[in-house]
């Protein structure tokens, strides 16, 4: 048998795809080709995930034509927000969203079906879903009822009026419709790779982006942009960042937000982001919060080495956006649905089982011993 990879499979090519390139060294992401800092300023979410899963830019007939078609997708199934209303109110939203996501896929009339049409089709209702699906969960467990959807509206500005109740500024609705852009697509990452485990078994969409949701909910992973907002309201103060961070180096804590198997440089989501954090937060009055990040960045960067990863400015900027903190990790999964489902249907178009082999180091022709004997 061949040598184990590394721990964590770090360093390893599982497959190929031609959806996102990504250049841990020299820190470039591009999304079928294009810089994701051509995308970022001028492109919007949904003109990247029709890029994402067509592989060319759009038109302007052939985004209105795209955007109407998921418009018209963003009303939930009845039957799962009776089921969503059954959820304890204190559950955990992206606990709520995976078991939302997996019931869309029992109550999807082609959820069995996974042919290239179905596929696209699903594809469609999951990325309009999504964002319905969270506004409900944020307004069933405040006990308010969820609102239908407003097809006149844009994805992302339908998502803030869904959850808030009103629709918010233009200059918000731009900023979260930019996050999502960057959330979108990341090569393997974790999330995607479940998805692609999942889909190669020839399991259906809605499994394998409910395994996506599973894996995403972790603090490793998604769930690091919740976990770095709630390490500056840990640390509070400007001044109270050294000596913090002193205490967390001798704790040997991880400081979420920071850090990334792949790049080993800036991560260039986050040159958007921490741009983007800077002007929202000092708009809303929260700028010590920049200054901090920028306090922490600087330490980790001359003490470890560490750069901060998309997710570290990302909560700053949902924080000064009034994003609730566990909210944070739900819409990078509403922005990298179009990923999943982009890289299922990859997976599907030209599939073989994903099945690694384990090196065994257990014990081995132990002697049977009748249970009266043990
Ligand atoms: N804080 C402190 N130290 C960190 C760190 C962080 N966020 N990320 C990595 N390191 C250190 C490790 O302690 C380790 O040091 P050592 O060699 O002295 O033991 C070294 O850097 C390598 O880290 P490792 O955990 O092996 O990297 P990985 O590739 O397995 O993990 C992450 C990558 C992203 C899981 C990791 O950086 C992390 O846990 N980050 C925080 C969570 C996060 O932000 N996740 C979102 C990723 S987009």
């Amino acid at each position: 048998m061949t040598a184990p990879a590394g721990r964590g499979l770090e360093g390893v090519v599982a497959s190929q795809t031609s959806l996102s390139f990504i250049d841990g060294l020299k820190g470039i992401l591009m999304y079928r080709g294009y810089d994701i800092h051509d995308l970022a300023p001028n492109a919007t979410f949904l003109e990247s995930v029709f890029l994402l899963w067509n592989g060319k830019l759009p038109t302007q007939a052939e985004l209105a034509g795209f955007e109407a078609e998921l418009a018209a997708e963003r009303a939930l199934d009845p039957r799962t927000l009776d089921a969503l209303r059954a959820v304890p109110s204190d559950t955990v939203p992206m606990a709520a969203l995976r078991t939302g996501i997996s019931l869309e896929g029992i109550f999807d009339p082609e959820g069995e079906d996974n042919s290239p049409e179905a596929n696209q089709r699903k594809a469609k209702r999951l990325v309009a879903r999504t964002p319905t699906m969270i506004g409900a969960i944020h307004r069933i467990r405040q006990g308010l009822t969820p609102l239908d959807p407003d097809p006149s509206l844009s994805l992302s500005a339908d998502f803030v009026r869904m959850s808030n109740g009103e629709p918010g500024t233009d200059e918000a609705v731009a900023a979260l419709d930019r996050t999502l852009l960057l959330y979108l697509d990341h090569g393997f990452n974790a999330s995607t790779f479940a998805c692609r485990v999942i889909a190669a078994t020839l399991g259906d969409m809605h499994s394998a982006v409910t395994g996506g949701v599973g894996a995403l909910k972790g603090s490793l992973h998604g769930g690091a942009n919740a976990k770095a907002m709630e390490t500056l309201l840990e640390i509070g103060e400007l001044d109270n960042v050294e000596p913090w961070l002193e205490k967390a180096f001798e704790e040997k804590r991880k400081i979420m937000g920071f850090g990334h198997r792949v790049y080993k440089t800036e991560d260039p989501r986050a040159t958007h982001l921490r741009e983007m954090s800077k002007t929202l937060t000092e708009q809303a009055g929260l700028g010590k919060f920049y200054e901090m990040s920028r306090a922490l960045e600087e330490r980790m960067i001359s003490q470890k080495g560490i750069n901060p990863n998309v997710d570290f400015y990302c909560a700053t900027v949902y924080y000064a956006l009034g994003i609730p903190i566990d909210l944070y990790t739900p819409l990078f999964a509403m922005g990298r649905m179009g990923g999943w489902t982009a890289h299922i249907m990859e997976q599907h178009a030209d599939n073989r089982l994903i099945r690694p082999r384990a090196e065994y180091v257990g014990e081995q022709n132990l002697p049977w011993v009748p249970i009266e004997n043990r």
